[in-house]
């Protein structure tokens, strides 16, 4: 995959209107609706400033969740929820939608640049044409939700052109959706001169050149629930990585493959026979393959649960929720002489207090390492913030199932739609 794109600085973007993709996805609180991470917006305010000191006129857009964009999919999915069909009413859907708008983010972005931020009502309607026509260089504003349009996750060719017909420049900076194939992130591509913002820039180079030039040794440590998500992830890094580290729930599957026992822990059985070649084939190809070898367990999966510490087997009543002290200590002494760590997926149930350590004392471990620290995807960039490590590492990726893809070293629709280099 090139990773090479031309960037918005060469991008002739004075007097021109430009159609920026954000990932303005930003969490929200489920009650007050209010913003709890503005993270994603202030990643997009480098890009944002350029255009704007640039003359340029900027129609930004973005997703913010899963909006179901017609009543009659509305319907299907309340029915397939367990509703009665009678029962599912306009008004619900309606209300489902109003609370995925993207005005607060309207008036959070404007808070942060400190000028206007014109917000328009719908996306490719009047409401938005108007706006963006009557757009002044230096100007910016904010389409509604994409994805209350049914072409948006579609990548329907005619809403894409309609999107597209809006401005003259299109610029990528939602480094978080660059793995879907949808019209505001490849399909308007087709009908405008495509270039990556400041921030896809950052995170590609970044992310690319710790994989394919990366400072050695090169750590890969991988954790989370299921070995399932991460099949992709590991096949590529056993070609690439020096050592790869296994820690999270997906680590029991792997310790099963290797005759342990681990009682009541995560455990994909139709997955111990991968995790078994994959322990192989790291022997083959001379890459060091860690896992845990001892576990703070539970009898339950609670905040509240006494930790049980457990050497080797997992006894039945018990659930691996940790590493252990000695595999901090085993995990702890790898990625210390490591050039490039990529970590993804916390070590153990990090949301309870009691489980954290694992995942706290290997954030510390990449803090203190001296490498190239990577941190991808949505939970271990979460684990590092809650646990106060951010601004130790070099580089927290905006990407949770992006960036995940990106190290599985698949083709990013979003980033090869961008002009080459
Ligand atoms: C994310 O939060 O990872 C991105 O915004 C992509 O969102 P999606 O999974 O709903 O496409």
């Amino acid at each position: 995959m090139n990773y090479s794109k031309k960037t918005v600085y060469d991008a002739p973007v004075a007097g021109k209107k430009v159609l920026l993709r954000c990932d303005f996805n930003v969490p929200q609180d489920k009650v007050t609706g209010e913003i709890t991470s503005d993270k994603r917006i202030v990643a997009a305010l480098p890009t944002i400033k350029y255009l704007l000191e640039n003359g340029a006129a900027v129609i930004a857009c973005s997703h913010l969740g899963k909006p179901v964009a017609t009543f009659e999919s509305y319907v299907k999915k309340q029915v397939e929820k367990g509703k009665k069909e009678e029962e599912v009413t306009r008004e619900s859907w309606e209300k489902s939608l109003k609370k995925l708008t993207l005005a607060p983010v309207a008036k959070h972005l404007s808070e942060l640049l400190g000028q206007e931020v014109i917000f328009a009502a719908d996306t490719i309607g009047e409401d938005a044409k108007a706006k963006a026509a009557a757009l002044q260089p230096g100007q910016i504003m904010l389409l509604e939700n994409l994805r209350f349009n049914k072409g948006e996750t579609k990548n329907d060719p005619a809403f894409a052109k309609e999107l597209a017909d809006m401005a003259e420049i299109f610029v990528s900076d939602a480094f978080g959706t660059v793995h879907r194939a949808h019209a505001s992130t490849a399909g308007v591509a087709d009908y405008l001169p495509a270039y990556s913002g400041l921030l896809v820039d950052k995170e590609l180079s970044i992310m690319g050149k710790a994989l394919d030039d990366p400072k050695r040794p090169f750590v890969a440590v991988l954790g989370g629930a299921k070995v399932s998500d991460k099949i992709n992830v590991i096949n590529n890094l056993l070609e690439k990585a020096d050592t790869i580290i296994i820690g999270g729930g997906m680590a029991y599957t792997f310790k099963k493959a290797q005759g342990f026992e681990v009682g009541k822990s995560l455990l994909e059985a139709d997955r111990i026979d991968y995790a078994d070649e994959m322990i192989k084939k790291a022997a083959d190809k001379g890459v060091q393959f860690l896992l845990p070898v001892d576990n703070i367990c539970a009898a339950e999966f609670s905040a509240d649960a006494e930790p049980v510490l457990c050497d080797g087997d997992i006894p039945a009543d018990l659930m691996g929720m940790d590493i252990g002290p000695k595999t901090v200590e085993l995990f702890s002494n790898a990625v210390s002489g490591a050039g490039t760590i990529v970590w993804n997926g916390p070590m153990g149930v990090f949301e309870f207090d009691k489980f954290a350590n694992g995942t706290k004392a290997m954030a510390k471990a990449l803090a203190e390492s001296g490498a190239i620290t990577i941190v991808g995807g949505g939970d271990s960039a979460a684990a590092v913030e809650k646990l106060g490590f951010a601004d130790k590492i070099t580089h927290i990726s905006t990407g949770g199932g992006a960036s995940l893809e990106f190290l599985e070293g698949k083709e990013l629709p979003g980033v090869a739609c961008l002009l080459d280099k």
